[in-house]
């Protein structure tokens, strides 16, 4: 079956967090896609809401049946199951749980900067303190930082790790996680390597989890993953947390019992085993699409607006590019990112998620979200043009 992710249904009005939190502009931030989702999905969903009841639920044996035959088939790892999983409502909930579960106030949580914004509450949730290891940009794109890792793992109890990274769009490679595992065993860090967008890579470069990496690193970390970035069913919340170590996972199970959120949604259950059982096809076709939507807006600015770079996608549908060109004589790097994105909403109606809120390694940066068809992104992109050499030249 083809499926089309050139038409979108109108998402104006429907409560929509991207659409209706903005209206009036293009909305190409929060991190959700315009495409409808898989009709495989859509037909569980239907079946599953013409029974009319939705009592709580036990989470049946076939959704951990699910959820092990996809890692294994999809991606090599092997051994999951009932044993090593706790369900929660979303993947916020999950590493919240475990930093909860790990740490103690004062304890610090080491990530890698700019990272995915929703990390730094829920380290502050948990009195912890935020400890940045800034990635190291040289002018195209990104790696990891070994001194300053090794140096910053002395002081931390616990890494979040984006993998693969939002919105930096590295997909890790086996070698660098092997890097960071034998940097946080040295210094006895616990690792929780969020997994949201393992689905969504491109051509050359895989997904490694963690989970997969040699058992002496597996043992003190867990691993947060969902199918509902991929499969585009975020507002249905649904996520699980992997340990290797019963004791380990025992943790996570009483920190989310104690979080009040080990209840799970009768959609999500439903739409887990969908997306997971039947939702490949679409999926490939979805991750083709998008590879193509980052090669249109790598190009397109390339050829158009040679002042910004275009960091090169490996993974995710989150593009990061360098602004830093648009700077006005003399201006600050401090706020730019800010008034960039008020500038562009405001002159050229067009939403995008502000670097800055990824961390101080991130001013100066804008985050473009592709998961829409290409006539939008293109609009959006023509937007951003002008909106750039409008806010240069003010
Ligand atoms: C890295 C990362 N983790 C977690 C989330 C949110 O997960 P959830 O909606 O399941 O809580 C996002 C959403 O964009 C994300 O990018």
């Amino acid at each position: 079956m083809t499926y089309n992710f050139d038409r979108c249904p109108d998402r104006r009005g429907s409560e929509s967090v991207k659409w209706d939190l903005y209206p009036g502009t293009l909305p190409l931030w929060v991190a959700d896609m315009d495409f409808p989702i898989a009709p495989e999905i859509q037909q569980a969903l239907q079946q599953r809401l013409n029974h009319g009841v939705f009592g709580y639920e036990l989470v049946p044996d076939d959704y951990f049946t699910a959820i092990g035959q996809w890692f294994a088939t999809r991606h090599g790892w092997e051994g999951i199951g009932r044993e090593n999983i706790v369900p929660t409502t979303g993947v916020i909930a999950a590493y919240s749980a475990a930093i909860k579960a790990m740490t103690v106030p004062g304890d610090k949580v080491m990530v890698m900067t700019p990272c995915y914004n929703a990390f730094f509450p829920a380290i502050r949730n948990n009195k912890c303190i935020q400890l940045d290891c800034p990635l190291l940009y040289d002018g195209k794109s990104y790696i990891i930082d070994w001194d300053l890792l090794e140096q910053k793992a002395a002081q931390a109890k616990v890494l979040l790790l984006c993998n693969p990274h939002n919105p930096a769009g590295r997909v890790w490679t086996r070698e660098e996680l092997l890097l960071v595992a034998g940097i946080c065993q040295r210094n006895n860090v616990f690792v929780i390597s969020d997994e949201i967008h393992c689905e969504l890579t491109f051509p050359g470069h895989d997904y490694t989890p963690w989970a997969t990496l040699p058992d002496e690193f597996v043992q003190n970390s867990v691993s947060c993953i969902s199918p509902t970035k991929a499969f585009n069913i975020a507002g249905i919340q649904i996520a699980n947390i992997f340990a290797k170590d019963p004791a380990i996972l025992a943790k996570m199970d009483r920190a989310l019992n104690e979080n009040e959120c080990c209840d799970v949604n009768v959609f999500g259950v439903t739409a887990l085993k969908a997306a997971y059982n039947q939702g490949g096809p679409w999926l490939d076709q979805l991750r083709n699409y998008l590879f193509h939507n980052a090669r249109t807006v790598a190009c397109f600015l390339e050829d158009e607006l040679p002042q910004v770079n275009v960091l090169p996608l490996e993974g995710t549908y989150l593009m990061w590019i360098d602004c830093r060109g648009a700077l006005r004589e003399g201006e600050s790097l401090e706020g730019f990112s800010e008034r960039f994105g008020k500038f562009l909403q405001e002159k050229v109606q067009l939403t995008l998620s502000v670097g800055s809120i990824y961390g101080a390694a991130g001013e100066g940066f804008m985050r473009v979200n592709i998961a829409c068809p290409r006539s939008r992104l293109l609009d959006g992109m023509q937007r951003f043009i002008v909106g750039f050499e409008q806010y240069k030249n003010a």
